[in-house]
C-alpha cells in the first residue's frame, strides 16, 4: 500500500469513545427500510465500496454487524468481458452478505452492459457503477471520475446497463472532477434520466482526492434536483453524523468507509442509534479471527497474508497490544502465525 493510501486509510474519521446511551435519538431513522428501484435494503446505513478491501469477506461481515447494503470493490469491465480469471473471481457472491451491490468501472456501454449482466448472473441485487475513482490510469480510459467530464457517455453506460438487465443500476459518483468544473446537479439529473435508482454521493471531486471535510451542502444540492434516493457518502462515522446527514432533504442513507475498518461493530451502532462499549479484548480476537478465516477463503491463504497485513493495526486502534507484538504479527509469513502472536504476546487464552 502506498504512502499516501495509508494516509487517506489513517485519516477515517473517529468514532465517538462509546458509552452506552439509554436509546437511538428522537427521529433516529437509520434503522427504517430503504426501497431502491425493486429492492428492498432492510436499513439506510451502506458499507462503501473499497477497492483492495471489500471482498466477500470484508462484505459478509459487515452484513453480519448489520451494513443495510453491501457494494463490492470496483470490478473493471474489461477484466469481466476478457475472462480474466482474478477479475471475475472478484464478482463471487456468497450465501449471508445479501442485499449486495456489484460495482463495475469502464468506459463502453456495451462491456458495461455485459458485465452487468454478469455480476446479475454472479448473485448481485443491484449492479453500481463507479464514477469516483481518481487515478489517472482509470480516468485516462474513460472511466471512473473521467465520466464526470462527460454526461453524455454518462448517460449513455447507464441507459445501455439498465437495458440489459433487470435489478437497479446505481452510480457512485464524485461531485465532479475538479472543483471548477463540477455540475453535480447536472450530472445527477442526467443520470437519473438514464434511469439510474439510486445516486451515492462523496461530494468530493476527483482532483481533491481525500482532502479537506467532505461537504455534504453539495450531497444536499444533488439529493434537492432529484427524485431517486441519494445515498451520502464521506466522513460519516458516528451516530452524530448519521443523524445530522440524514436530516438533509432527500438523502435516505449513508456510505461508511473508512470508519468501520477493523471496527464493524460500528454498523450495529449506526443502524440502532445507539452506542456501545467497545468489545471486550477476546470478543474482538473472535472477530478478526473468523474474518481472517473467510478472508483466506476468499483470496487464498497466501494472498490473505498481506490482505489482512492492513487489517491487523486498525483492529488494534484503541487496545493495549504491546508494540512490539503489533510488529511482530506484521512480519508473519502466515496469518495462522500472526494471530498465534497476538494470543500468546497479549496472554489470551487460544481459541477453542
Ligand atoms: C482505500 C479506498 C478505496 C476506495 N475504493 C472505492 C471504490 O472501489 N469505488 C468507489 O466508488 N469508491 C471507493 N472509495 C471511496 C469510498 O467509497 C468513500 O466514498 C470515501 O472513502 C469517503 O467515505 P469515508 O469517509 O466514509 O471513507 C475508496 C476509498 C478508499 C479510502
Amino acid at each position: 500500500m502506498s504512502k499516501r493510501m495509508r494516509q487517506v486509510l489513517n485519516a477515517r474519521s473517529r468514532r465517538t469513545a462509546g458509552a452506552p446511551s439509554g436509546g437511538p435519538p428522537a427521529g433516529w431513522r437509520a434503522d427504517e427500510p430503504l426501497p431502491v428501484g425493486g429492492v428492498t435494503l432492510p436499513n439506510r446505513i451502506v458499507q462503501a465500496p473499497l477497492a483492495g478491501i471489500g471482498n466477500w469477506a470484508f462484505r459478509r461481515q459487515s452484513r453480519r454487524f448489520g451494513a443495510g447494503l453491501c457494494v463490492s470493490e470496483m470490478v473493471a469491465s474489461q477484466g469481466i468481458v476478457r475472462d480474466n480469471r482474478k477479475t471475475l473471481s472478484m464478482l463471487r457472491v456468497v450465501e449471508g452478505e445479501s442485499p449486495v451491490a456489484i460495482q463495475l468501472l469502464g468506459a463502453e456501454p456495451e462491456a458495461m452492459a455485459a458485465s452487468a449482466k454478469a455480476a446479475v448472473e454472479a448473485g448481485a441485487d443491484i449492479v453500481d457503477v463507479n464514477m469516483g475513482c481518481p487515478v489517472p490510469k482509470v480516468c485516462k480510459t474513460g472511466a471512473g471520475s473521467a465520466l464526470l467530464d462527460d454526461p453524455d457517455a454518462a448517460a449513455r453506460l447507464v441507459d445501455a446497463m439498465v437495458a440489459a438487465v433487470d435489478v437497479p443500476v446505481t452510480v457512485k459518483m464524485r461531485r465532479g472532477s475538479t472543483p471548477a468544473t463540477s455540475r453535480p446537479v447536472e450530472m445527477a439529473r442526467r443520470l437519473e434520466s438514464a434511469g439510474a435508482a439510486a445516486l451515492c454521493v462523496h461530494p468530493r471531486a476527483a482532483a481533491e482526492e481525500y482532502e479537506g471535510a467532505a461537504d455534504h451542502a453539495i450531497t444536499a444540492e444533488v439529493a434537492a434536483a432529484v427524485g431517486v434516493p441519494v445515498i451520502a457518502s464521506g466522513d460519516v462515522g458516528s451516530a452524530e453524523d448519521v443523524a445530522r446527514v440524514l436530516a438533509i432533504e432527500g438523502v435516505e442513507a449513508v456510505a461508511i468507509g473508512r470508519a468501520a475498518l477493523g471496527y464493524p461493530w460500528l454498523y450495529r451502532e449506526l443502524v440502532s442509534g445507539v452506542a456501545s462499549p467497545r468489545p471486550a479484548r477476546a470478543e474482538m480476537v473472535a472477530e478478526l479471527r473468523r474474518f481472517a478465516a473467510d478472508a483466506a477463503e476468499a483470496l487464498g491463504s497466501a494472498r490473505a497474508v498481506g490482505y489482512l497485513r492492513k487489517f491487523y493495526p486498525w483492529y488494534l486502534a484503541g487496545y493495549d497490544v504491546p508494540h512490539e507484538v503489533a510488529q511482530a504479527m506484521l512480519r508473519e509469513p502466515t496469518v495462522e502465525g500472526a494471530l498465534s502472536r497476538l494470543v500468546e504476546g497479549w496472554a489470551l487464552a487460544p481459541a477453542a
